[in-house]
C-alpha cells in the first residue's frame, strides 16, 4: 500500500522545513559573521581566590580614558564591592564582575544591563551613562535569605 500524502500537507511541510533551515542559517550568520552571539563565559577564575586574583584584589573604580571608566566589582551574599560608585555623566563604564560565593544577578535599573554573575566566571559588560542621576543596581538572582537587600547605587553626576 502506497502512503498518499495530501498535496497541501506536502506544500506546508516543505514551507515549514524551509523556514526552519532559513532561520538556522540566519541565526548562524548573525552569531558568527556579525558577532551577535550571546557573550560566552570564556574567562574563568578560582572563586576561592578572588581576593588574591587581579584585578579583583583591588575592587574599585578606575579611570581608563576620556570619559571612560572601569569598575572592578565583586559580588557576594549580600553585597556589591565597591558599594558606591560615582562617575561623571556621559561616561562609558566597563564592568568587570565576579562572584565570591553563589550565582548573583547584576541589573542596573533604567538601562539594558542585566546579567548573571557566576562564581568561577568573569562577567564583562559595557554601558554608557548619558544622563545624570542615581542608578539602582539590584541582584535579581535569588541568592539566599538577604537577597532582597542586595542592592547598591551608581551616582552619575
Ligand atoms: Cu545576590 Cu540575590
Amino acid at each position: 500500500m502506497k502512503l498518499k500524502m495530501h498535496r497541501y500537507e506536502e506544500i506546508w511541510l516543505i514551507c515549514g522545513s524551509s523556514l526552519l533551515v532559513i532561520f538556522m542559517l540566519l541565526t548562524g550568520y548573525q552569531t558568527f559573521a556579525l558577532g551577535m552571539g550571546p557573550p560566552s563565559h570564556s574567562e574563568t577564575i578560582d572563586p576561592q581566590q578572588v581576593d588574591r586574583t587581579a584585578p579583583f584584589d583591588k575592587p574599585g573604580v578606575n579611570k581608563i580614558g576620556d570619559a571612560e571608566y572601569e569598575v572592578v566589582m565583586t559580588l557576594e551574599a549580600f553585597s556589591f564591592t565597591p558599594a558606591e560608585i560615582e562617575i561623571p555623566a556621559g561616561s562609558t563604564v566597563h564592568f568587570i564582575l565576579t562572584s565570591k560565593d553563589v550565582a548573583h544577578g547584576f541589573e542596573v535599573a533604567g538601562t539594558n544591563v542585566n546579567a548573571m554573575v557566576m562564581p568561577g566566571y568573569i562577567q564583562k559588560i559595557t554601558q554608557k551613562f548619558g544622563k545624570a542621576g542615581e542608578y539602582l543596581i539590584v541582584c535579581n538572582e535569588y541568592c539566599g535569605a538577604g537577597h532582597q537587600y542586595m542592592n547598591t547605587i551608581i551616582k552619575v553626576v
